[in-house]
C-alpha cells in the first residue's frame, strides 16, 4: 500500500487502498496482540462487496496489514458487521486442545439481482489466533428471513457464565438481546426499542460495562450508532446507560448522549479479552456515510484509501458536572497511551501566561502531533481562560483550527482546507465542557493532529470529537494561543511529534 502520501494518517490505522468502514471483531489476544478487522472492499475505493480486512498490532497504534480473515461465501453476498471473541473455556466445542481460539460472529448480507435480500448471522472459528477463520458448518446461528437484521456484537457474561449477543433491527428502532451458552445456539432474550436520537437506521450495538470514577462497580452501556439522522446529518452514535441482568437492559434515564461531538466517529467497536472492571477500549469508524464515498483521499493521487479509525480510546464514565451528585454519566474517552508514539518533543513550556507557542513542524517525518494545553490555578468563582490551536500550511496557507474557553465551548474547524469541497461536509463542530468541583481547578485540551484526521480532546478527555479533513498541502506549522487567564492562572503547553509509524 501507499502510505506515503501526506493524507495518509501515521498513527491511525488506514487500509492499504481501497474502502474501509466499520471496525469489527475487535480483540486483544492471550499473547497481546490487538487485532482489528474492518468492513473491507478489496476491490474499489467505493462501499460494497465487503469482506472482513484484517490488521493486527503489538501497541494499538502500529499496525501491519494481514491478509483477508473473512471472505463471502458467493458472490451475492457480503460480510456484514460482527464481532469477535476469545473462547478460552472452549465453550463451543471449536477449541479441544488451546485456550486462544476465536470465534467471530457476523452478519451475512445477500443482493440478490443487486438488490437488499436476507440478513441472517453465521460464526466462523479461527485456531490460529484470528488470522485465519473457518465458517461453521452449522451455519446460518440466526436466520429469521429479515432483510433488516445486523451486527450482532458477542461478550461473555461472567455472572451469568454465558454468551451476551445484542443486534440491530436497523429500521424498526430495536436492538434485541440474546444469550448463548455456546455461541451456536441462541436463545432470544428481550427488546430495547424506540431510545435516543430519531435517525432511520439502528446500527452496530454494543453492550459493555464500563468503569465509574468515584465508584467500585461498573455500569452497563449500550451504544448504539444511528444513520442517517445524525444531529449534524448522517452519521452519529450515542449510549444509554442502564442496568443489565444478564437478559434485560433498562436505561437509567431518558437522555440521549454521544459519544463524540465530531462529524466523523461512528461504529465504534469496543475491543472483547479486556477484563470487566478495567477501562474499556474502543475504536471508531473515523468517517460518515453522508460523504465517506467521496472523500479525496479514494482518488490514487491522494493515496487511493478510504478512510481510517480512531487511534484505540480507553472508555471510562464520570460525573463531571456540579453538582457532583447528580449522575451525569459523562463519556471519558482518552487517546490510550498515546506516549507510545511520542517521537520528538516540538514545544514545552510550563509557566505560560496569555501567550503564544509557535511550533514549524515541516521536517516532521510522519507530519503528526499531538499537543495538550493545561491551565491550572483556576478558582470556581472565576474559572477564566481560552485555548487555541491553528495547524496551517506554510505553502497553501490553508489552517485547521480548534479550542476551547475554560468552563465552555470545545471547538473544532475544518472549513479553511480546501481540497473537498462539500456542501455536507460540515466546517464547524462544538460542544460543551464542564468545570466544576471535580476539575481541581483546571481546565485542559488536547488534540491529535494526523494528517487527515483530528481527534480533539476537551477537559479529562470528555467530550471527545474527530473530524477528518483534507488540506490541499500538508499542514506544517502549528500555533497554539492562551488568553484571558484568570488572575493566578497558569498554562502549560506540550507539543509532540508523533512516530511515523507506517513508514
Ligand atoms: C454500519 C453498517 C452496518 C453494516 C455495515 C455494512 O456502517 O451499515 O450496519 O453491517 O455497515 O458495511
Amino acid at each position: 500500500g501507499n502510505y506515503g502520501n501526506y493524507l495518509r494518517p501515521q498513527v491511525h490505522y488506514s487500509p492499504s487502498r481501497y474502502f474501509m468502514n466499520d471496525p469489527n471483531g475487535m480483540h486483544i489476544a492471550p499473547d497481546g496482540t490487538w487485532h482489528i478487522y474492518f468492513q473491507y472492499n478489496p476491490t474499489d475505493p467505493v462501499a460494497g462487496n465487503v469482506h472482513w480486512g484484517h490488521a493486527a498490532s503489538q501497541d494499538g497504534y502500529t499496525w501491519t496489514n494481514q491478509k483477508i480473515a473473512i471472505w463471502p461465501p458467493n458472490d451475492y453476498t457480503s460480510v456484514f458487521s460482527g464481532s469477535a471473541v476469545i473462547d478460552v473455556n472452549n465453550t463451543s466445542g471449536f477449541f479441544p486442545d488451546q485456550d486462544n481460539g476465536v470465534v467471530a460472529m457476523y452478519t451475512l448480507a445477500e443482493y440478490p439481482n443487486g438488490t437488499a435480500g436476507n440478513q441472517y448471522q453465521a460464526i466462523a472459528y479461527s485456531r490460529d489466533g484470528g488470522y485465519t477463520f473457518e465458517a461453521y458448518e452449522g451455519n446460518p446461528v440466526i436466520n429469521r428471513y429479515n432483510t433488516q437484521f445486523r451486527d450482532p456484537y458477542v461478550h461473555w457474561y461472567a455472572p451469568g457464565g454465558y454468551w451476551v449477543m445484542v443486534l440491530a433491527h436497523s429500521v424498526e428502532f430495536k436492538v434485541e438481546f440474546f444469550t448463548s451458552p455456546d455461541l451456536k445456539e441462541w436463545t432470544a432474550q428481550s427488546n430495547l426499542t424506540r431510545y435516543g436520537v430519531q435517525a432511520v437506521q439502528y446500527e452496530c450495538p454494543n453492550l459493555i460495562e464500563l468503569p465509574m470514577e468515584g465508584q467500585d462497580e461498573p455500569v452497563w452501556v449500550l451504544q448504539l450508532s444511528v444513520n442517517p439522522g445524525g444531529p449534524l446529518g448522517g452519521s452519529t452514535a450515542q449510549y444509554f446507560p442502564g442496568a443489565f441482568n444478564g437478559t434485560h437492559f433498562e436505561p437509567y434515564d431518558s437522555l440521549t448522549r454521544f459519544t463524540d461531538f465530531g462529524k466523523d466517529s461512528y461504529a465504534g467497536q469496543f475491543f472483547n479479552g479486556i477484563p470487566p472492571g478495567e477501562e474499556q477500549i474502543v475504536m471508531n469508524w473515523a468517517s460518515n456515510w453522508q460523504y465517506t464515498n467521496l472523500v479525496p483521499t479514494g482518488n490514487e493521487e491522494y493515496g487511493q484509501f478510504r478512510s481510517a479509525m480512531s487511534v484505540p480510546r480507553c472508555v471510562s464514565l464520570a460525573n463531571t458536572t456540579s453538582p457532583a451528585s447528580e449522575q451525569t454519566y459523562n463519556w471519558i474517552s482518552k487517546p490510550c497511551a498515546i506516549d507510545t508514539v511520542f517521537d520528538t518533543v516540538l514545544a514545552s513550556n510550563d509557566t505560560l501566561d496569555n501567550g503564544t507557542v509557535l511550533v514549524d513542524y515541516r521536517d516532521l517525518e510522519s507530519g503528526a502531533i499531538y499537543l495538550e494545553v493545561t491551565i491550572s490555578n483556576l478558582t470556581l468563582d472565576n474559572p477564566a481562560g481560552s485555548i487555541n490551536f491553528t495547524a496551517s500550511s506554510s505553502l497553501t496557507g490553508e489552517y485547521l483550527q480548534g479550542g476551547s474557553v475554560v468552563g465552555g465551548v470545545i471547538w473544532l474547524d475544518r472549513g479553511h482546507t480546501y481540497l473537498f469541497p462539500n456542501p455536507l461536509f460540515t466546517d464547524k463542530m462544538s460542544v460543551n465542557g464542564f468545570f466544576g468541583e471535580q476539575s481541581n481547578g483546571t481546565w485542559s485540551m488536547s488534540a491529535l493532529i494526523d494528517n487527515s484526521v483530528l481527534e480533539v480532546f476537551g477537559p479529562k478527555y470528555s467530550p471527545a470529537g474527530t473530524a477528518s479533513f483534507f488540506p490541499e498541502a500538508p499542514l506544517d506549522t502549528l500555533r497554539i494561543d492562551v488568553g484571558s487567564l484568570a488572575p493566578g492562572a497558569t498554562a502549560s503547553v506540550q507539543v509532540w511529534g508523533l512516530t511515523a509509524t507506517w513508514l
